[in-house]
Order: structure tokens, then C-alpha cells, then sequence
């Protein structure tokens, strides 16, 4: 008796505000809520008051960042990282499954991403990203790191690429290599990497089964600058999810892999927008708020 009491009313969600049980925190309704959040681009005008930069603030802050569209060599705005129907022209950097290139891929088909991948680069053959990227017509270049005799060589082969394709964002998609300093130069605030877990929580590799050993409640994934460090980079968007008892590491992967799929093609369209400002190491979205997203807690009833 009295464990099935205990179970009854530590596992019920409670409207904070009626205090009242059953009150609409069904899932259905709250992940329509998200849904409905989650892209909304509001006029940075009208939200200004809300959003808690003040305008002149905001310009300065745009003004001091070193993200504006330059060219890094000339300091000439909006040196021709755009197509001429102005989409952000992106090289991406695979290893493996490539199935954040699809969602990038499919977002660009959709319209809802005004980006085109101009490259694709793998440093390994049998990447069934390799085959993503042929199905969908794009330039696949296999740069295998065993051909050169140093890593030097083989980024500095990458750097060429890129740059013959006048690439103007670096998206690492699931790329298995360290880069040097040198790479990380030659695309200063240009590279960007997606992280599953919540960096700065388990940075490097196997993270999603390290989490899951660790016993957080909340993991999920992190879309990032590239610095020197492992994963230490700038943040430009995290996603949550939590863990489940009866998660394996594979279902906490798919979790987390779904986000991923909304957040980095997400994060691609705000730096095609120009709106990414970085402040230190603060990234701060220009004219666009999430509204209404409320943070999941865990353990909670689905
Ligand atoms: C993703 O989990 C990403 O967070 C990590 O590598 C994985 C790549 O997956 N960096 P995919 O190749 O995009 O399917």
C-alpha cells in the first residue's frame, strides 16, 4: 500500500498554476507547443523591447564581431560566400552515416534553408555519406589522410578545395578529424561542428554511451564554432532530450540524432542570415527568439 501510494503522487505532473492534476501537460499538446516555437523568426523591430538587447547595444556588438561577412584577407563585406541567388555557399566534412548532411540536404530542398552544398569532403572512401552526396549531384572529394605524409598536407589539401569552391561556412557533419590551428585559420569563426551531448559535459568521443554511464537525466546536442580546443568553441544552439530508464545507447542516439537534424540546419540558415554575433566566447542570435519553449523535466510523464 504504501509503496503504490508513493508511486501515485511523486509520478503525477500538477498544473503549477490551477494546481490541479491532469491539467494539459500531455505530450501531444506540449510537443505541438515546441513545434509551433521553435522556428518562429520574429521582427527584431517589434521584439526589441523583449529581447533584452538594446539597439544600440545589438549594432555595436555586430559591429565589434569579427563574424560579419568579411573577407578575411581584404576585410571587404560579403566577399562572394553567397550564390548569386544569395544562399550561403557551405562545404561539408563527413566520416561516416552523413545523416545530419541529408537533413542539411533536404532542409536546402525544402526551401527552408537558403544554403548550397558546394563540396562535399570525406576523409574516408566507404562513407555512406560519400554515397548521400552523389545521390544528390554534389561534388564528393575523398581526401584519405594515409595518402599524405602529414596532417598538414592532407588540410592543406581541404583548405584548397574549399576555397576552389568559394565555400564561406565549414560544416563538420560526423568528421572524425582533429584539425590544426592551421585549418581552424584559414576559416576564422567560419567552421562549425555538431556535438551530441551538452558541451561542455562530455566533450571528445562515445559520449552519448558516457553519458548514459554517468547517470545524467538530460543529454542532448550541441552545435558549436570550432577553436582550438576539443570541442570548446563558441555555442550557437543546444537541444535537450532527456534519458529514459529503459533508453539503450542506440534509442538515446536516435533521440538525440533527431535534434540534431532540427538544430544544425538551423544553425546554418541564422549564420546565412548574418545573425550570429560573437562576444567572447558568447553567441548571440540577432533578431530571433525562441518563445514559449519550456525545458523538460525529467523523469516526467510522456
Ligand atoms: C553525430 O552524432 C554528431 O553529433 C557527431 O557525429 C555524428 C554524425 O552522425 N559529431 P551522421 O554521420 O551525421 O549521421
Amino acid at each position: 500500500m504504501k509503496k503504490s501510494k508513493i508511486k501515485d503522487s511523486r509520478l503525477k505532473i500538477r498544473d503549477p498554476k490551477a494546481e490541479s492534476q491532469d491539467s494539459g501537460f500531455k505530450s501531444g499538446d506540449s510537443k505541438l507547443k515546441i513545434k509551433d516555437s521553435r522556428l518562429k523568426i520574429r521582427d527584431p523591430k517589434a521584439e526589441i523591447q523583449d529581447s533584452g538587447f538594446k539597439t544600440g547595444d545589438l549594432k555595436l556588438k555586430i559591429k565589434d564581431s569579427s563574424l560579419k561577412m568579411r573577407d578575411p584577407n581584404t576585410g571587404i563585406q560579403d566577399p562572394g560566400f553567397k550564390t548569386g541567388d544569395s544562399k550561403l555557399k557551405i562545404g561539408v566534412l563527413v566520416s561516416g552515416n552523413g545523416s545530419n548532411l541529408q537533413a542539411i540536404i533536404d532542409r536546402i530542398k525544402e526551401g527552408k534553408l537558403h544554403a548550397n552544398v558546394q563540396v562535399v569532403v570525406s576523409d574516408n572512401a566507404n562513407a555512406y555519406a560519400v554515397e548521400r552526396a552523389k545521390h544528390s549531384t554534389i561534388p564528393v572529394h575523398v581526401v584519405d589522410y594515409k595518402a599524405f605524409p602529414r596532417r598538414e598536407e592532407a588540410e592543406q589539401s581541404i583548405i584548397a578545395l574549399l576555397n576552389d569552391y568559394h565555400v564561406g561556412l565549414v560544416v563538420l557533419a560526423g568528421y572524425m578529424k582533429l584539425m590544426t590551428k592551421k585549418f581552424i585559420n584559414a576559416f576564422p569563426l567560419r567552421i562549425i561542428n555538431i556535438h551530441p551531448a551538452l558541451l561542455p559535459s562530455f566533450p571528445g568521443i562515445n559520449v552519448i554511451q558516457k553519458a548514459m554511464n554517468y547517470g545524467v537525466k538530460f543529454t542532448g546536442c550541441t552545435v558549436h564554432f570550432i577553436d582550438e580546443g576539443t570541442d570548446t568553441g563558441p555555442i550557437i544552439i543546444q537541444a535537450v532530450v532527456p534519458v529514459m530508464d529503459n533508453d539503450t545507447e542506440e534509442t538515446l542516439a536516435q533521440r538525440i540524432h533527431e535534434k540534431e537534424h532540427v538544430i544544425y540546419p538551423l544553425a546554418i540558415q541564422l549564420f546565412a542570415e548574418n545573425r550570429l554575433v560573437v562576444k567572447d566566447r558568447r553567441v548571440f542570435v540577432d533578431g530571433y527568439m525562441y518563445s514559449g519553449q519550456s525545458p523538460f523535466i525529467n523523469p516526467y510523464n510522456p
